[in-house]
């Protein structure tokens, strides 16, 4: 079986950032289910934020923080990723990223629920293929083994600890097994779970299932973020139109042309992203209607094809002159809040197994992602993952893994619980949008889990590299169901009908593990 030092699973920026420091240690394999081209990160618009401004604190962007996590997110955690902010930005401009400038300054702008302008950005709004393509140079040009169309399905687990993966080729099926010491799960999210999304379509949560199946725990996946601002066009794919837009002044209107933000938030157009998405949703809900519109005309054309020029040209592409029109949006699946669990060096209740980036349940957004802050999360986890790998190749610590804090296990359902809607990717895709989306209700999370569980039975003999990722998506969605169904509250970017108050007694986490010990 080939032998490497680092298995890394996943090619986004997590899995490269971490590729390209641990190459100074040891042997770096990464496994990719596409091509390093297509990943999560490259449609990372909006950017990093980072507390470098003149203006600005470290304090400042903290308190942001916490506020936007809804008492959910870690304060130990959330403090380290906002000290260390300013040294992992200055790495990526040593790898070579072109952070945009102004009067030879870096660029700062705002997005919703920051104090500051703290948000830097590339390309105007090409901030993560910037950095994909960076950094994805670099680990061409360096010895790093990377092997594309490759799925990982499970994570080899022996005597309690990681060993190495199982793996199918995505184009023949065939099997190999790879041993590695440390294997790190960085796949990214899990948005292609739902009807509406803007992420790539590799997002469907392997990371979550491959953690969930070596019995690592995994955290808070009840919050799910949906980015109010997608492109919605008959026929047109929901391409996200970035947050920095309103940042630079864009204002939503309803279907009459009424600014209707502030009746929601005092923020107005940069409330928090789920108040924004909900106020959507009630817009389009009173005038009957599938979108709401983004107005930009008051900017001048210049400053929105040079700042904004990817949306610019894929609004373009499809009859949408944004410098005169306004553009039709609606909500759209974003961000997995949770995750596998993980310290902040990266260990997951399994010793040998390292997770960072999305897949990841660092503790840092709690109940709600505050925006641009998980670029900066890859940075600074993975970095401290890579140096705690290190003190373990140096024998100055132990590969031990971290203590579980008590989850349960998946609901057993029985194979008599089935249901009439044949099983699909788009089947999937629509349940989670309908009955697990943005406004949820107790009725349908039952319903929605047990169906998601007598589908995961349906597949239970298939082999297949496809049959496995729609397993991944099956086992992902189901963890995404059942917490939303426990939680009878709204806190977050979970809300529902039934539970509409945010509860005291649900100040704590929901943790699940396959075989709780
Ligand atoms: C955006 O550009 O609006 C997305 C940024 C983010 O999700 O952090």
């Amino acid at each position: 079986m080939p032998k490497y030092d680092y298995i890394i699973v996943g090619s986004g920026i997590a899995g490269l950032y971490t590729a390209l420091l641990a190459r100074q240690l040891g042997t770096v394999l990464i496994l990719t289910k596409g091509t390093i081209e297509e990943t999560n990160t490259r449609y990372a618009q909006g950017g990093i934020a980072a507390a470098i401004g003149s203006n600005d604190s470290t304090n400042l962007h903290f308190e942001d923080t916490l506020a936007a996590g809804a008492g959910l997110s870690d304060p130990e955690h959330v403090r380290i990723l906002v000290d260390e902010a300013a040294d992992r930005i200055q790495d990526l401009i040593n790898f070579g990223v072109p952070f945009d400038t102004i009067h030879g300054e870096i660029a700062l702008t705002r997005e919703g629920a920051h104090s500051r302008d703290r948000i830097l950005h590339a390309g105007g709004d090409a901030t993560g293929e910037q950095i994909e393509m960076t950094l994805s140079r670099l680990a061409q040009m360096s010895r790093i083994t990377v092997l594309e169309n490759i799925l990982v399905t499970d994570v080899i687990v022996e005597q309690g600890r990681a060993t190495g993966v199982r793996t199918l080729d995505g184009r023949t099926d065939l099997a190999a097994d790879y041993e590695g010491h440390f294997i790190l799960l960085t796949t990214g999210g899990a948005g292609r779970i739902f009807r509406y999304t803007t992420n790539s379509p590799v997002a469907t949560g392997d990371g979550v299932a491959l953690a969930y199946r070596a019995n690592a725990e995994i955290r808070d996946m009840e919050f799910y973020q949906f980015h109010p601002t997608a492109l919605r066009l008959p026929g047109a794919p929901p391409f996200l139109i970035s947050e920095a837009v309103r940042g630079e002044g864009a204002i939503l209107r309803n279907k009459q042309g009424k600014a209707f933000a502030k009746n929601y938030h005092n923020l107005g157009d940069l409330a928090p992203r789920d108040i924004v998405a909900r106020a959507l949703l009630s817009e389009m809900a009173k005038d009957n209607s599938d979108n709401v519109f983004l107005d930009v005309t008051h900017l001048h054309d210049a400053k929105i094809a040079t700042r904004f020029p990817t949306i610019y040209k894929t609004c373009l592409s499809h009859g949408i002159d944004m410098a005169k029109d306004w553009i039709p949006v609606s909500p759209a699946a974003h961000y997995m809040m949770g995750g596998i669990v993980t310290n902040t060096w990266g260990e997951t209740t399994v010793p040998g197994l390292f997770t960072c980036g999305e897949t990841a349940c660092t503790g840092v957004h709690g109940a709600n992602r505050l925006a641009s802050n998980s670029l900066l999360e890859v940075l600074i986890f993975g970095k401290r993952l890579i140096q705690k790998t290190k003190s373990i190749l140096e024998d100055k610590e132990e590969m031990s893994g971290i203590p579980t804090s008590g989850g349960s296990s998946l609901a057993k359902h029985s194979s008599r619980d089935t249901n009439d809607i044949p099983l699909s990717f788009s089947a999937i895709q629509n349940l989670m949008w309908e009955q697990v989306g943005m406004i949820r209700n107790g009725h349908d999370l039952a319903k929605a889990s047990q169906t998601l569980a007598s589908w995961e039975m349906d597949l239970a003999n298939e082999i297949g590299a496809q049959d496995q990722e729609l397993r991944n998506v099956i086992l992902t969605a189901r963890l995404m169901a059942e917490a939303a169904l426990q939680r009878t509250e709204s806190r977050g970017a979970h809300s529902r009908s039934d539970f509409d108050s945010t509860a005291n007694e649900w100040e704590k986490h929901i943790n699940f593990q396959k075989s709780p010990s």
